[in-house]
């Protein structure tokens, strides 16, 4: 029992790391493919782009934050994915001005919630 708790301690704090940088990391992997969409002017690039921005929102959107933040963050990821369809629609009726506006109100989301759970300016 000396031990044990301890040890209990210790793994509940690795658990809750792990879960924090999967997190960090399919934010991570999102960056990337956001910032050539909002480059790019070519509708078939976007759309590829978004595939594999879509993908790693899914992994982001599964991860648990503080449980006082869960359901703010909930409803921002929630947001995303709903501007994610609209991208999607604007692309495939071929408008890649609306497409570009569904991006842009994206970076705006993005600033609201990072500003709001601390997240650094920069991103
Ligand atoms: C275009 C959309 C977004 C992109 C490209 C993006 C990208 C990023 C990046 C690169 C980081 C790491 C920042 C750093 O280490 O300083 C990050 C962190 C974070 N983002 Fe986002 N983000 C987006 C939208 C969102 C939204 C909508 C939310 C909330 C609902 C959110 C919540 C967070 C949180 C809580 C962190 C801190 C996680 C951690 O590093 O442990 N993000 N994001």
């Amino acid at each position: 029992m000396k031990r044990f708790l301890p040890c209990l301690t210790l793994l509940i704090a690795l658990a809750g790391c792990s879960s924090s940088n999967d997190l960090h990391d399919s934010m991570e992997e999102m960056k990337e493919p956001f910032k050539v969409m909002r480059e790019s002017g070519d509708a078939d690039q976007i759309k590829a782009e978004l595939a594999a921005f879509t993908k790693s929102v899914s992994v982001a959107k599964m991860q648990k934050v503080k449980p006082e933040d869960q359901s703010s963050f909930d409803e921002g990821m929630n947001k995303l994915t709903d501007l994610i369809a609209q991208v999607d629609a604007a692309l495939t009726a071929g408008n890649l001005e609306e497409a570009k506006n569904q991006l842009n109100q994206m970076a705006d989301l993005r600033k609201e919630y990072h500003d709001k759970f601390g997240v650094g300016k920069k991103n």
